[in-house]
């Protein structure tokens, strides 16, 4: 009756998750008292099992103060200069849950015509009007829809049709008191001031709606301080060294050594090196895919691993360089040997649905890590765009052409060749909405996955000795997916 994980992964295959089907088990629990939360590291507790790539496409400091808002973390990107990495953990460390983490600020100068550009590509139409168009700035007047549906003149200043009668909360305002007040104000969006009047944040109401429609969201993910917890990628060069120093400064609390092979002597010294200058630090080693690598990065100290060679949807490693595994299988086994040393295992790559996150926690990991999934939201760096009708927002890796001739080129080793060899693709996803409301609706159906397991907990998910799969033929993965019918009608926005 189906075969236990360690016969199934003992036959010499590299499954992948649509591979793989499990057997449902019994139900004594309700949906909503499944426990996800877990361990991101060794010493790192997240409520919610889910965290964002650091890609260029995918984390920048928006992401991560959601993805610590909803319980996760985001890893913000390396493919930049080290002023400007650790600019952005600053500024994700400085929003406040529930708060809009880079409100869109114009100057009265500006026309309602860049209003009209800002709907399609950044999915709202409200900004505030500051001094000099920046937050931090003098608050003059705020711009919704409202004030320039009927204004026919698109060349008009934003001047001449703000709102100035505004309801403000003082800068230092708790998420409860701001709250508070948006609601009794009737408006739909409150300015945070300081005492001259400068503006220092946001709270708009659909954001408030979306928190107080989703009782699932996990609590946010806080440092000692009670601030955001933001991770960041580096290297293994000695430029990384200076790179974490102005990342620790900033005040990071977990990285990221980037690297898509990292059983390698130039990940063993950085640990070494890492551990030596700030022993307090957690940082996480990879990516690795078989259980010697594994081995090789915890001796060398990681706090948890990064597991994934060539799953992701937007890599080519695999066929460029004939390495990788397939990903089931790479979790099952590193998390193996992991799980029972006490370090988490981070499944990198490969998740495209909530199913794909029952197995991979279900096969031995602590966390998923995503791009693709997060690429299309409102917080994913970058303007969303139409073709064919369809919203879209870009998505390259950061092995391919177009990443790398940013600066993206030590993770694929090719920096010192003149010849780059591309391990990654661009391309373009679709709009996912928030990740305040997509997060949320995704730990939901990943609850009722664990429901149908009979499986109440990642703890338990781990210690399951009942788990049962098999592997899916072709006809019965298609037959898992829909099937059979005729499209006649495309989604278009
Ligand atoms: P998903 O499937 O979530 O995968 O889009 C994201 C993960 O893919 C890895 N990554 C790459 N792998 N070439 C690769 O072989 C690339 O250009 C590339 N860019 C990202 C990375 O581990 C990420 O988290």
């Amino acid at each position: 009756d189906g075969l236990p994980a360690e016969k199934l992964f003992s036959k010499g295959y590299s499954y992948t998750y649509d591979d793989l089907i499990f057997h449902p088990g019994y139900i004594d629990f309700a949906t909503d008292s499944v426990d996800l939360s877990t361990n991101l590291t060794k010493h790192i507790r997240l409520t919610t099992p889910c965290i964002s790539s650091p890609m260029d496409t995918v984390t920048e400091a928006q992401m991560a103060a959601a993805m610590a808002s909803v319980g996760g973390v985001g890893f913000i990107h390396y493919n930049n200069l080290a002023t400007e990495q650790a600019e952005l953990v600053r500024k994700a460390k400085n929003q406040r849950v529930g708060f809009v983490a880079d409100p869109v600020c114009m100057k009265p100068s500006d026309l309602v015509a860049k209003i009209d550009i800002l709907k399609p590509n950044r999915g709202f139409s409200s900004v505030l009007v500051t001094e000099d168009g920046g937050v931090g700035s003098k608050l003059l007047g705020v711009v919704t829809s409202r004030d320039v549906d009927f204004v026919t003149n698109r060349l008009t200043e934003l001047g001449e049709v703000m709102t100035t009668d505004l309801i403000t909360a003082p800068a230092i305002s708790s998420f409860e008191e701001a709250s508070k007040r948006l609601i009794k104000s009737k408006k739909s969006l409150l300015p945070l001031v300081t005492n001259n009047g400068e503006l220092a944040g946001l709270l708009c109401r659909t954001d408030l709606k979306r928190m107080s429609s989703n009782p699932s969201l996990g609590a946010p993910s806080l440092d000692h301080n009670g601030r955001l917890l933001v991770g960041a990628a580096i290297g293994t060069r000695d430029t990384d060294k200076e790179r974490l120093e102005l990342l620790v400064k900033a005040g990071v609390n977990v990285v990221i050594l980037d690297s898509s092979q990292g059983d390698s002597i130039y990940q063993k010294e950085m640990l070494a090196y890492i551990k030596r200058a700030y022993p307090e630090l957690d940082v996480v080693a990879g990516n690795v895919v078989t259980m010697r690598q594994a081995r090789h990065l915890i001796d060398a100290g990681a706090d948890a691993l990064r597991v994934g060679m060539g799953s992701g949807s937007i890599c080519t490693t695999q066929e460029v360089c004939a390495v990788g595994r397939g990903q089931a299988t790479a979790v099952y086994q590193t998390s193996l040997l992991a799980n029972s040393l006490g370090v988490p295992v981070i499944a990198d790559g490969g998740i495209s649905n909530s199913g794909h996150i029952v197995k991979a926690l279900n096969l031995g990991a602590s966390t998923v890590m995503t791009g693709s999934f997060l690429a299309g939201t409102e917080e994913a760096p970058g303007d969303y765009f139409y073709q064919d009708g369809l919203h879209l927002k870009k998505y390259r890796g950061m092995g391919s052409l177009e990443a790398m001739a940013k600066g993206s080129d030590s993770r694929y080793l090719g920096d010192k060749s003149r010849l780059k060899i591309a391990q990654g693709v661009s391309g373009a996803v679709a709009d996912k909405g928030s990740v305040f409301k997509l997060i949320p609706y995704t730990m939901h159906a990943v609850r009722q996955g664990f429901q149908d397991l009979g499986v109440h907990s990642i703890y338990a998910a781990h210690g399951n000795r009942a788990l049962r799969l098999e592997v899916r033929t072709g006809a019965a993965q298609v037959e898992g997916g829909i099937h059979g019918l005729v499209s006649y009608e495309k989604k278009r926005f």
